[in-house]
């Protein structure tokens, strides 16, 4: 057993300051807010509400992630490991590192099976969507997903991790020590808000991120840099943002309080009738919520990779840019 507790059932548990709390607007995959806490799952907990507090004002807060609270002065990785390559069978992450996805807000519960299929149906309708594009990773090719977290995305590459080796990076160590005990044989590490990645140029043949560029403000440019650096030439990037498309559903279809939420911004930045290029809202490294124009992100994008396609509502409202290394 590592550090954490393997989740054996939807029992009742709570999750603390969500970080989903924050993602709600931008991130309608994920549920509303989980209510405050007596969660039994502590590291996350008190580590997320260190993070924030730490992050807040700090222009580098990358050396602030341990997978554990920052009160002691030692801490313990236990020697453990699963593997399965199954993704219905491996184990679930204790509830405060699903960010929220799965729990229902109405019912105050958690219901594990949505946690496995909104991960399942956004993996699914990415690789739908690469096809459409020509595109398939082939055996013997590596995948990366920055900004996985708990693996709620990449726990659907389990069946096809004997032929391709797959990564997944987060700012979260404690998501990630989680990833590394019971994800195997995938491979994890933890990286900082620098736009910097440990791997070789030209290594991997698809990067992707689901709801991450909907978070990075600064030094978004740079991340997008350092995504084509370590993409093959041909290697697609799968990367969901808020456009305009996200923007126009949320204010028709959207529930009262995501619309407020954007009308709020609107409010104090007259963003809906501004000719913004992108708009960033907040400044907490957990809280940032960024929203694009479609136009400005493609001007922006085409001159260092192909445009390939542009697919609407492939992670819940948000959109994905497919981007080809030339
Ligand atoms: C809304 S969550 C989405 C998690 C996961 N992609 C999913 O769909 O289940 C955003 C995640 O991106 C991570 N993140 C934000 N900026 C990052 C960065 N620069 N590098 C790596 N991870 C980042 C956060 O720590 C968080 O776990």
């Amino acid at each position: 057993m590592g550090i954490f507790k393997r989740e054996k059932s939807n029992k009742e548990n709570v999750q603390s300051k969500s970080e989903n709390a924050a993602d709600k607007p931008l991130d309608s995959n994920a549920t509303d807010n989980p209510p405050a806490s007596n969660a039994t799952d502590k590291p996350s907990d008190s580590l997320l509400g260190q993070v924030e507090a730490d992050a807040v004002g700090s222009v580098f807060p990358s050396a602030l992630y341990y997978p554990h609270t920052r009160e002691g002065r030692v801490y313990v990785i236990e020697n453990a490991q699963e593997t399965h390559l199954d993704p219905n069978e491996c184990p679930l992450p204790p509830y405060p590192l699903r960010l929220g996805y799965g729990y229902d807000a109405k019912q105050g519960k958690w219901f594990d099976e949505r946690f496995l299929k909104s991960g399942e149906t956004v993996t699914n309708r990415m690789n739908a969507a690469l096809s459409a594009d020509g595109f398939s990773v082939p055996a013997g090719g590596r995948v990366l997903e920055i900004g996985c977290a708990a693996g709620r995305l990449t726990r659907w590459w389990l069946p096809r991790a004997q032929d391709v080796e797959v990564w997944g990076v987060d700012l979260r160590a404690d998501a990630i020590t989680w990833c590394q005990q019971y994800l195997a044989p995938m491979n994890f590490i933890t990286n900082t808000t620098h736009p910097h990645l440990p791997f070789e140029d030209n290594h991997f043949d698809l990067v992707y991120a689901g709801s991450v560029w909907t978070h990075i403000g600064d030094l978004a440019d740079s991340w997008y840099l350092e995504t084509r650096r370590i993409l093959k030439p041909g290697g697609r990037a799968f990367i969901t943002i808020f456009d305009d498309h996200s923007m126009e559903t949320c204010m028709t279809k959207g529930e009262g309080d995501v619309v407020s939420e954007i009308q709020k911004i609107d409010d104090s930045h007259g963003i809906l009738s501004k000719n913004y290029g992108m708009v960033v809202e907040g400044t907490s490294l957990q809280r940032t919520r960024v929203i694009h124009r479609t136009e400005y992100i493609r001007r922006k994008l085409e001159a260092w990779f192909e445009v390939r396609e542009i697919v609407p509502e492939a992670y819940g409202w948000q959109s994905a840019l497919i981007l080809r290394k030339r």
